[in-house]
């Protein structure tokens, strides 16, 4: 190619991939398929390499430079990066809003920006005429490191500013942070590489920026947002809120979350918003940023040693946590399967003390590399039970690999792992483990039963008091009282509360009585379906399969169930104790935005479980079904996803969402 036309293809193609990048990072709207842009990319490298003396210091291709051979040089920033002074209760927001009133002399209207708190590490980038000139690292907040080389790695981070009007000199400070997701492939791939894990996505994105070589930098999954400026000539700007504009005309990406608000009222209650609402995010936040909006009235508060009047950080609790796995423990399961769980040393974790978490399997215990007798890291995310993410630091104290029991804990029978399933099983139906858990499972699940608990569930089984079901609605005070904790009036409560458990709908009634393969949806299917006991008692497996969500083998299971004269005696005596055996109100369908659309949810999911996911998507009128077919709106993937449904949608042209998705059109 002719030196004017290659000048010209790559100044287009620079222009091209350099939108595109804005479009993804600052719009959060792509404009260009992955392979697409690769393919421009290739092109332009192809023509510099060519061309050198075409290469743009802006051009994409010139992000990954030469290893450092030397040690970060120090800088010093042009103005101090300062820090926040934290606050952690309403009160200690409302007391620090009044001082501002105060010191600004009293009746001011005052204006806030709320900013996530990105728990990530604070950088100072430094633009000349617009292009990047320096990067650094806040340091001690007068001087820090040149992380240049690094920082240019990092896509989110423009290497020259959008617009025509840049100003002579300005400093650009925001936040590095490494995606959730992407902390989960880091840690993946070092583990698989047999590298150490690193702890948390702060520490990840931390030791992903000191690196020497940038091509590791590079191929660490960082990104970033712009939350302010430091020094600055040839730009007027007069307030927060306008900079934040201001800097995403200019091609930085800017949290889509920030928000002004006009009372300190909005302040607590967005700061409380968000503290459930963070576990939506694929970052972590430990906070929320409040800033007084007004420069004039920033100038006007000032700074107490470095920390700026007219900004606080609401923090709250950390929802990760570093302590020593005890021990795993194997606990058989209603159906059978054995479910692995960990026994830790008690710990806080977002405000709650933690002692056990799942751990799903023998293989996602081992591709986590977690033994008995390490620190590993745990993670609380909402209301969900905690989660083992992996290993915390360089010293593994564990020795012995998990290995999952050959036999069953409870009964010693041989255990069983069915072709293509990730679970190890118990086959014995008459297991004792599946009694007491389908007990637990009553109690706990299907009639949640007010004071009674687990623990008490399990000693009564112990104590041989209560084997089933209706023993429970025969226990007395007098025997309850006879069990550590109870006294006569807990046990008169819990007694009141298993009486009263009579009532529970028919739907949850079905779920309670443990028949294979028919949880929450599969309940309330048949019990919209069927009407009675009796109908559905004496359905063929024709009429069964005539249900929402019923396959011909789970109709085969439900109907065998059936005719087990054990089960019918159980149904029997359920119903002669009183309880409900015909549908009612509550299985009538919820009318609401999802109407008239069908899901289905394959794997696991990380925070909801899979009743809470399909709890709330029937409480916005979904239909939840466990069969893909050319009916199904959408198929929610979790981990683990089951091969078949996911092919079965794959090619019936149903969309796939991703938990991230599921949580959005939850939101709504
Ligand atoms: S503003 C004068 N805004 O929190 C300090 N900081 O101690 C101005 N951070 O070092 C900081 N998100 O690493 C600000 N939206 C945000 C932030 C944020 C995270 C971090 C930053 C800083 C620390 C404050």
């Amino acid at each position: 190619m002719p030196q004017s036309d290659a000048a010209a293809r790559a100044a287009e193609l620079r222009r091209l991939l350099n939108r595109a990048i804005v479009a993804y990072y600052v719009d959060d709207a792509p404009i260009m398929e992955d392979a697409a842009f690769d393919a421009l990319y290739d092109e332009l490298a192809a023509i510099e390499a060519e061309h050198p003396g075409l290469v743009a210091p802006d051009s994409p291709t010139q992000r990954v430079g030469a290893p450092l051979s030397d040690r970060f040089q120090k800088v010093r920033h042009l103005s101090p990066m300062g820090s926040l002074e934290k606050v952690t209760t309403d009160e200690a927001i409302a007391k620090w809003a009044e001082d501002v009133r105060k010191r600004l002399g009293g009746d001011e209207p005052v204006a806030y920006v709320l900013e996530p708190k990105i728990d990530g590490l604070a950088i100072n980038l430094t633009y000349e005429n617009g292009l990047l000139a320096r990067g650094a690292t806040r340091g001690d907040g007068v001087v820090g490191e040149d992380v240049t080389v690094n920082l240019r790695t990092i896509r989110a981070i423009p290497l020259r500013m959008l617009g025509e009007d840049v100003p002579a000199t300005i400093e650009v400070r925001g936040e590095v942070y490494m995606p959730l997701s992407g902390f989960r492939t880091l840690n993946e791939r070092l583990v698989a590489e047999g590298k150490q894990a690193t702890p948390n996505p702060r520490n990840a994105a931390a030791g992903s920026l000191r690196q020497k070589d940038p091509s590791i930098t590079a191929s660490r999954p960082l990104s970033f947002w712009a939350y302010g400026i430091g020094a600055h000539e040839g730009v007027d700007l007069a307030t927060h809120w306008q900079t934040l504009q201001w800097l995403k005309e200019h091609g930085f990406p800017i949290n889509p979350f920030a928000e002004r608000v006009e009372t300190v009222e909005e302040v607590a209650a967005h700061a409380h918003e968000w503290e459930v609402r963070r576990a939506e995010l694929d970052y972590e936040i430990d906070g929320i940023v409040i800033k007084v909006d007004a420069f004039d009235q920033q100038a006007r508060l000032g700074s107490l040693h470095e920390r700026p009047r007219w900004a606080r950080a609401f923090k709250w609790a950390p929802m990760t946590a570093v302590t020593r796995l005890n021990r795993i423990l194997i606990r058989v399961g209603r159906t059978g399967a054995l479910n692995p769980w960990a026994v830790l040393e008690p710990v806080e974790v977002g405000g709650v003390t933690i002692s056990r978490a799942t751990l799903h399997n023998e293989e996602d215990i081992n591709r986590k590399e977690i033994r008995e007798g390490d620190d590993v890291v745990v993670q609380r995310a909402g209301d969900v039970i905690p989660q083992i993410v992996g290993p915390a630091g360089p010293h593994r104290r564990g020795t012995k690999v998990f290995r999952m029991p050959t036999h069953c804990p409870l009964c010693g029978t041989e255990v069983v792992k069915p072709e293509g399933e990730a679970m190890h099983r118990c086959p014995n139906r008459a297991c004792p483990s599946r009694g007491l858990e389908s007990l637990i499972n009553w109690v706990m699940a299907a009639a949640d039963i007010d004071g009674v608990g687990e623990q008490s569930v399990r000693r009564l089984w112990d104590l041989g008091l209560v084997r089933s079901v209706p023993e429970l609605y025969r226990l007395t005070r007098e025997q309850l009282m006879a069990l550590d904790g109870y006294g006569e009036i807990s046990a008169g409560n819990a007694v009141a509360a298993i009486e009263a458990s009579k009532a529970i709908p028919f739907s949850r009634v079905l779920f309670g009585l443990n028949i294979p393969d028919v949880g929450w949806v599969t309940a309330q299917n048949l019990a919209r379906h069927f009407g009675t006991v009796d109908a559905l008692m004496n359905a063929t497996q024709e009429e069964l399969v005539e249900a929402e969500g019923i396959g011909p083998e789970r109709a085969e299971a439900i109907a065998e169930w059936f005719r087990d004269d054990e089960n019918r005696r159980l149904v029997e005596d359920l119903r002669s104790l009183e309880l409900r055996f015909e549908a009612g109100d509550e299985e009538k369908p919820v009318e609401g935005p999802l109407t008239g659309s069908r899901y289905v949810i394959t794997g696991t999911l990380e925070r909801l479980t899979r009743e809470q996911a399909e709890a709330a998507l029937e409480a916005l009128g979904a239909k939840v079904s466990d069969s893909v077919s050319s009916k199904t709106t959408g198929l929610v993937v979790g981990e683990e996803p089951g091969k078949s449904k996911l092919t079965k949608a794959e090619k019936a042209g149903v969309p796939i969402l991703s938990e991230a998705d599921l949580a959005k059109l939850l939101a709504r």
